[in-house]
């Protein structure tokens, strides 16, 4: 049953934009060492769109071993924490290669160390995911201070960085001159346009891998029809981590009714409790519901490209949000500017 449970996350398909993205790193990773200046780059897209994803790939590509002279550690990840300070990341670093001391020491000492294991450890890359947490939403500042410190540490270990995270994320390169300078351009991870040919039918094709894979231990409806793919498009707003989620929400519920099959009806249940909630941003009744209209309109694609975009974000021109007040909902009405 296990393997049965987790057969949406263990999918992996390998997509354009994941194949470039990994490729691109793995370029990266393969030059760092012998490169006179450190290589950096950084991966950008939205939420749920797979930029995680990607650095676990590279990650588990690279895996940790023990060897004579102790645990090897190619690649070194960690997650930004919310507020950034030197001390907290670097704490997070050490922690991340073993120091059973991370904890303690003042700014200076930690990074001392920390240099003096990364060397030791054999590390070649380092990754931060989250990355848009060295920018504050709320005063638009970039910390300086803690961007000055990855720079240097990158320099002096040399080793290539990787950074990962939302668009805001960019501010922290541009503005910061010395790192600007040691960036390559940015890898993009996208969200699936429908009303771009090939996008779409990279869109259609990860619906065809998630059928092939959950497939083979569930009777399903064909996913990759003109219509249930429209579907599918406009329930998960092109985004291949609200795809997955879905999909696993599905799963669990036919393994919880003991069933083999997943059919419209249970898909319309899945979905609503994954992540349709019909005063969202959208305004609409799932795709999965049969009063759901499947013309595509300007005004549905626009909807649909909403999904995923936090709420604050959501701004609907003041005119015609007064007269959309009733079709949007409450919550993208309130939070409109
Ligand atoms: N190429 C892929 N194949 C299969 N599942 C994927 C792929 N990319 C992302 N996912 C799934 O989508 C979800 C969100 O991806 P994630 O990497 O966390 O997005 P992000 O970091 O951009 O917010 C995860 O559950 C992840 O496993
Ligand atoms: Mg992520």
């Amino acid at each position: 049953m296990n393997n049965l449970r987790t057969i949406v996350e263990t999918t992996l398909v390998p997509h354009t934009a994941f194949e470039d993205a990994t490729q691109r790193l793995e370029q990266c990773f393969a030059y760092a060492s012998g490169a006179s200046e450190p290589i950096c780059i950084a991966l950008v897209g939205e939420s749920r769109t797979g930029k995680s994803r990607v650095l676990e790939e590279c990650f588990s590509r690279h895996p940790r071993i023990r060897n004579a002279n102790g645990l090897n550690t190619p690649i070194l990840r960690v997650k930004t924490p919310s507020k950034p300070t030197v001390k907290s990341l670097a704490e997070l670093m050490l922690r991340a290669l073993g120091d059973p001391k991370a904890h303690t020491g003042s700014e200076n000492t930690k990074t001392a160390r920390l240099l003096t294991l990364m060397v030791e450890s054999g590390v070649m890359m380092v990754m931060i995911d989250e990355f848009q947490h060295f920018y504050d939403k709320g005063s638009h500042k970039v910390m300086h201070h803690v961007a000055d410190w990855l720079k240097i540490l990158v320099d002096d270990a040399r080793v290539a960085l990787v950074v990962a995270g939302l668009p805001t994320c960019r501010a922290v390169i541009e503005q910061n001159e010395q790192l600007a300078g040691r960036f390559l351009s940015p890898v993009y991870m996208p969200r699936f346009n429908w009303q771009d040919i090939d996008q779409r039918e990279e869109f259609i094709a990860i619906l065809g891998a998630f059928q092939e894979s959950i497939g083979q231990c569930f009777d399903l409806p064909r996913f990759t029809g003109d219509e249930m793919a429209f579907r599918f498009y406009c329930g998960t707003g092109g985004l291949i981590g609200y795809l997955s989620k879905f999909l696993r929400q599905a799963v669990w519920n036919a393994i919880d009714a003991n069933s083999k099959s997943i059919d419209l009806s249970s898909l319309l249940r899945a979905h609503s409790q994954s992540i349709w909630a019909q005063d969202g941003p959208t305004g609409l009744p799932s795709p999965f519901d049969r009063r759901f209209s499947t013309e595509v309109t300007d005004d549905l694609l626009a909807r649909i490209n909403k999904i995923g975009v936090p709420a604050d974000e959501v701004r609907i021109p003041r005119n015609r949000a007064a007269r959309q007040t009733g079709e949007l909902g409450v919550q993208a009405v309130l939070t409109a500017r």
